[in-house]
């Protein structure tokens, strides 16, 4: 008898052997096969394709600097969260053998989000100095994590669930926020680092999309409806709460000087957005993503929030 018990299917996924033998290398997602070529060609460096010396500190008045400081830290942070959870999200297409064109563009989609906060970080240190850490307690929870690398290691939690979560949710609202912002921000140097990162992004959206297509003919009607769940909470618990934008998180002291720190960066086109005009857009957004859903036969209710009303 063997004395060392085999880690059980339902073991913690780091417990489990790693089962990559057969390897097949072939393709069975012909569209993130050519997502990940494309990728492999549209690679950027964050030091030498943005004129850093272009961006005079100097230049720009004390209080708005200062606060595009902090607005660069905060993105920083929340790039740096997206390098973690693409490897994991890698563990857990091998372990559950999933097309290897997945883990092929997540390697290159982690070294995409590396570079994203690097040009984060870079920006905050231009104008003044990148700030390592959140002030409020409570806002680190608030941007810390939207809870995807605990989920791609939970074996319950399924892959179609945390793609349809984090990319065809949180990545689809925060590409259309980059498109707004661009449009907005006046200072050179910003707009070229918010159009770099947004070039990439398309590509991550895309992914969740092919990869929801792909899988939908193989889910049974209870997959599908839990995968469909998974998206409606990770909307209201965390992209409704204020993940990604303070004006969007119930009203708190701490919330009133997060949201001045975007309107002061927003004013000096460095960066950012401001309620009023990110509303429509993100209404239209929602509208969008439920409209895409919907041709895959999956139904979005109406979503309420104090500030945008049901949309
Ligand atoms: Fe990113
Ligand atoms: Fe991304």
């Amino acid at each position: 008898m063997n004395a060392i018990a085999a880690p059980t299917a339902n073991a913690p996924l780091l417990d489990r052997i790693e089962r990559r033998f057969p390897l097949a290398m072939d393709t069975a997602i012909p569209k993130i096969r050519e997502l990940y070529v494309a990728a492999t060609r549209n690679q950027w460096d964050p030091e030498r394709d943005i004129d850093w010396t272009a961006l005079d500190p100097d230049a720009i008045p004390d209080e708005q600097r200062e606060a595009a400081r902090n607005w660069w830290s905060r993105r920083g942070w929340g790039e740096y969260g997206a390098i973690s959870e693409s490897p994991t999200l890698s563990v857990r297409f091998t372990q559950d053998r999933l097309p290897v064109e997945m883990a092929l563009f997540f390697a290159l989609r982690t070294n995409e989000e590396a570079r994203h906060a690097e040009t984060c970080y870079r920006m905050a240190e231009r104008l003044g100095g990148y700030i390592p850490a959140p002030i409020h307690a409570d806002f680190t929870k608030a941007i810390g994590s939207h809870g995807v690398r605990k989920m791609a290691l939970d074996p319950d939690t399924s892959v179609e669930c945390i793609i349809a979560a984090l990319v065809c949710g949180l990545e689809e609202y925060a590409f259309d926020w980059f498109r707004l912002m661009i449009e907005t921000t006046t200072n050179p140097v910003a707009n070229k680092a918010l159009k770099l990162i947004l070039r990439d992004e398309v590509r991550h959206c895309a992914f969740g999309w092919h990869f929801i297509e792909a899988r939908l003919p193989h889910m049974r009607p209870d997959e599908i409806e839990r995968m469909r769940q998974a998206f409606i909470d990770t909307t209201i618990q965390v992209e409704l709460t204020g993940y990604r934008v303070p004006w969007m998180a119930p009203d708190s002291p701490m919330t009133d000087k997060e949201n001045r720190i975007d309107a002061l960066t927003r004013a000096a086109g460095l960066g950012a957005s401001i309620e009023s005009e990110e509303k429509p857009v993100f209404i239209a957004t929602m509208q969008r993503v439920r409209r895409r859903f919907a041709e895959l036969g999956i139904d979005i209710p109406l979503f309420t929030h104090a500030k945008l009303g049901t949309f």
